[in-house]
């Protein structure tokens, strides 16, 4: 059996010991946000649109790299999409090695392999291509190698006593917007745990968001990915240590998402499209960078965890009961992103800030329908909960600054509402034959 921290046993349907933890987790919130406007954040160099990689390589060879350690997966290296980019260099004469060895939630392993070549090549700059595990595997590279350290000294907050190595981000997917982040999250090689490192010069001295480069990107994985990005400018939003400059982020990054995700979700070539979403994505990043994330993250990461469900499908999963709950707390602001985003039509008489917050439920829920997101999850035990509930709480806690705190039970109720759901389309989807065709 697990062993409870002082935290976890906070957390309880107990009023007192739910004071405690509200209380314990206000102090950590108005910690957070002093050392957020304190310690200050480097923005990425942006490049956007189809010619954004070339920029972004001629800003990379004008600082001084001469050899550069490419960091992906061997899906995306199968299907050649460094390819454009390792052209490009080559006929600018400049070195380069290819690491594909980036799995999803890398481990110490494959981040200590990659500093191993990095290092054995003598490469002075680090390039990712990829997605979220990608760009976070090149942070943990670039650091380690500029602090001449392994990996895993660099878990926690500000270890690193040096500078990366000069890094530089193209994502291939609109979701995480880490290539906008001073975090990066490394997975234990035995337990899977999830270990983070946060450091403002982990942030990358560029990036390219180049639509060509995001355009093969399947439906599926376009859909959640996608949602990803709203979970976090609307978690940013609702946070309590929300700014004038985060919520510039966040709403910009709201409108898009609802405007440019069916589109691309159906027409996975539009290319103006791909390139909203890859800002809106890394302004997600922005947004979440200082302001935080809450409990859709907290509880997704757990289901991830126990159910290996992709992180943006169970945000897609878990998004529109957070919302429900954060509803009468949050519905002045919830009204006023509304209102800001387009989500209210000029002279649209919806009623009051609570009205106007349901609608924007109704419009988030009707998105992800439209995205066909599978709401279940699949293998679900009511015996887990209890450890989901604690350490999801123990999440927001330490990290994020919510506008309402859930007791344990109402973590729970959101587990049992997702399970019945989950368990109503199983008993639904038996009536199949051994093929899977439906049974009449
Ligand atoms: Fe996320």
């Amino acid at each position: 059996m697990k062993k409870q921290n002082s935290m976890t046993k906070l957390v309880s349907t107990n009023g007192l010991q739910y004071a405690g933890y509200v209380a314990v987790a206000k102090t950590r919130a108005k910690v957070l946000k002093v050392f957020s406007y304190v310690i200050p954040v480097r923005r990425p160099m942006l490049f956007v649109g189809e010619t954004s990689c070339d920029e972004l390589c001629d800003m990379l060879i004008n600082e001084g790299s001469t050899n550069v350690f490419i960091v992906t997966d061997s899906v995306l290296n199968k299907l050649s999409i460094p390819a454009k980019v390792i052209d490009y260099l080559k006929a600018k004469n400049i070195s380069y090695k290819v690491y594909d060895g980036i799995t999803p939630d890398p481990t110490f392993k494959v981040i200590e392999e990659g500093l191993r070549q990095s290092v054995a090549a003598k490469c002075d700059s680090i390039l990712a291509i990829g997605g979220g595990s990608v760009i976070d595997a090149a942070k943990m590279i670039a650091m380690a190698q500029g602090n001449n350290c392994q990996p895993k000294k660099l878990i926690g907050i500000l270890k690193a006593r040096k500078p990366s190595v000069p890094l530089y981000c193209i994502p291939t997917t609109a979701g995480t917007g880490s290539e906008a982040t001073l975090g990066a999250v490394v997975s234990d090689d035995t337990t899977h745990q999830k270990a983070l490192s946060i450091d403002p010069r982990m942030v990358p001295l560029a990036a390219a968001i180049d639509p060509t480069i995001m355009k093969g990107m399947p439906a599926h994985i376009t859909a959640d990915t996608g949602i990803d990005v709203l979970t976090h400018a609307l978690e940013a939003w609702m946070s309590v240590n929300a700014s004038v400059e985060t919520d510039y982020y966040a709403a910009s990054a709201v409108k898009s998402v609802m405007h440019y995700l069916p589109v691309v979700y159906k027409e996975g070539g539009n290319l103006k499209a791909r390139e909203e979403m890859g800002i809106a994505a890394h302004y997600g990043g922005i947004a979440f960078n200082k302001a935080g994330l809450g409990y859709v993250h907290a509880i997704a990461h757990q289901l991830g965890a126990y159910y290996s469900i992709p992180h943006g499908r169970a945000n897609a999963i878990v998004l529109p009961y957070v919302l429900e709950v954060n509803r009468e707390a949050s519905k002045k602001r919830l009204a006023e992103l509304a209102k800001k985003t387009g989500m209210i039509k000029d002279g649209q008489a919806i009623g009051n800030d609570r009205d106007i917050a349901d609608h924007l439920i109704t419009q988030v829920r009707d998105l992800i329908n439209t995205l066909n997101i599978d709401p279940t999850v699949k293998g679900m035990q009511a015996s887990d909960f209890d450890h989901i509930a604690k350490a999801a709480a123990k999440e927001v806690s330490d990290t994020y600054a919510v506008p309402t705190y859930l007791s344990a039970s109402e973590i729970k109720n959101i587990l049992t509402k997702i399970k019945q759901v989950s368990d109503e389309r199983v008993d639904t989807d038996t009536d199949t034959d051994i093929k899977g065709n439906k049974v009449a």
